[in-house]
């Protein structure tokens, strides 16, 4: 029980919130929508088994799991999951912090006045370029973080989430009942369900591949670190389809509940990270106990980043203590203290910093949130395929799955994605995609 939530916790976040939307709107909607479900079924889910299996097989943080299933080299896929989730929570922290500013407007009123799409785009934008708040909230949400991480009652709040998840679910339920009955809604239900195949592009497919990797946890060894406390009791198979299927339909909805709205309001889906801030205070402004749902929204979307910034946080920590010998407190602390610092140009990259740009014309914010999602996560789930599936090999770690014995279908078929279909997937897609974007 213990491990489904804290996956859950993990996997469910900003990524089904606040970014499958703006990707998808980025990328033709339902044609990414399309790509991204076949991502999650044909990668996603034999990569989060893979994951689980190292880590309740070896019962380490990803540095000494990889340390064990490829020694020498291979440990390098370990340094650089923590690497990557480092490098994440400089820029999740931000938008995190945008969730707890959010709470505060709703709080406020200011959310339940908005009488215009306009005015909730020039709230928004007013929000992300004033310099004093977006520093002020990504330093609160990484203390919150990183306290939490430090004091270990994670558990705590995940149990928390068993109540507060089925209440986001709700209002994510409620949101699209108003979504779709606005006049005009439509249109943007066709723009998300019905694939024009036309708009299928290497950008779209490299994108889809990268946020399936990105909203299930996977490929920086976090799904790793939980699976070595995972019991050996517990059925790896169900599992991690439960924390996928859970992970996938949330991201759907909050699709389904965006895009009608966005569509009837008349903004236009190639809003970027902006995207959920902007649409969703305008269908809560339209909405009876508009403000009351839009702050339990917005608290509930906060504890939600906050279940996946711990995972992200775990990884770097459970690193330094378990290979350092550094102490929890230690650990926790300064890789608090560097990722604030380092969060700095990710808070300031839509005002202050907005003309620096450090890699084609990419703000820091951007360049970190492409870097890690498009690279680094997938290069990781590529390499962790390659070292369980030939370098260890699947015979050594099959036994982990034997609870599961009236699965042998699905564990065969596992073990033949995890062998040939991912790896060489993973290669022509993340290869392709290297090549063709130096060309272009
Ligand atoms: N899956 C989390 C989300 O969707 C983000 C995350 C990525 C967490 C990678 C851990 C590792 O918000």
């Amino acid at each position: 029980m213990g491990f489904i939530l804290a996956a859950a916790g993990s996997a469910v976040g900003l990524g089904n919130i606040w970014k499958f939307p703006y990707l998808a709107g980025e990328n033709g909607g339902a044609a990414f929508v399309l790509i991204y479900l076949l991502c999650i079924l044909i990668l996603g889910l034999p990569i989060m088994i893979a994951e689980i299996v190292i880590g309740r097989h070896t019962e380490k943080n990803p540095v000494g799991a990889f340390r064990t299933i490829g020694g020498g080299r291979w440990v390098i896929v370990g340094y650089m999951g923590v690497m990557t989730g480092f490098l994440i929570m400089t820029y999740y922290s931000v938008v995190g912090g945008w969730t707890m500013g959010y709470m505060i407007k709703s709080l406020s009123g200011t959310i339940s006045s908005i009488s215009s799409t306009r005015m909730s785009e020039d709230i928004f934008s007013a929000f992300i370029q004033d310099p004093l708040q977006m520093l002020a909230y990504h330093s609160l949400f990484i203390s919150a973080t990183v306290f939490i991480v430090y004091r270990g009652i994670s558990n705590g709040i995940e149990k928390w989430t068993t109540i507060l998840m089925p209440i986001l679910f709700i209002i994510i339920l409620i949101l699209i009942a108003r979504s779709v009955t606005l006049p005009g809604a439509a249109k943007g239900l066709s723009f998300y369900l019905m694939p024009d195949f036309s708009k299928i592009t290497t950008k779209v497919i490299i994108e889809a591949l990268g946020q399936c990797f990105f909203s299930l946890s996977l490929g920086m060894g976090a799904m790793i670190t939980y699976g070595s406390y995972l019991s050996r009791k517990e059925k790896i198979l169900s599992s991690a389809l439960q924390i996928v299927f859970l992970d996938t339909l949330a991201a759907f909805l909050v699709g389904l509940a965006i895009f009608p709205a966005l569509f009837a309001v008349g903004m236009t889906p190639e809003k970027g990270p902006g995207l959920t801030f902007n649409v969703l205070p305008v269908v809560f402004s339209k909405m009876p106990y508009g403000s009351v749902f839009s702050t339990l929204f917005f608290m509930l979307l906060f504890i939600a980043a906050l279940t996946s910034s711990i995972s992200l946080v775990q990884v770097v920590v459970s690193y330094a203590t378990d290979e350092w010998g550094w102490s929890r407190r230690k650990a926790a602390l300064s890789t608090g203290a560097a990722i604030l610092l380092l969060g700095i140009p990710a808070a300031l990259s839509f005002g202050a910093m907005k003309d620096v740009k450090i890699f084609l014309g990419n703000t820091y914010f951007d360049f970190m949130d492409k870097v890690t999602t498009i690279y680094m996560l997938p290069i990781g789930g590529l390499l962790i395929a390659i070292c369980l599936g030939w370098k260890y090999g699947l015979n050594n770690t099959m036994h982990e799955l034997d609870p599961d014995t009236n699965n042998v279908l699905l564990e065969r078929i596992w073990a033949l994605s995890i062998k040939y279909i991912a790896p060489l997937l993973l290669v022509a897609i993340i290869g392709y995609f290297g090549i063709y974007s130096m060309v272009k």
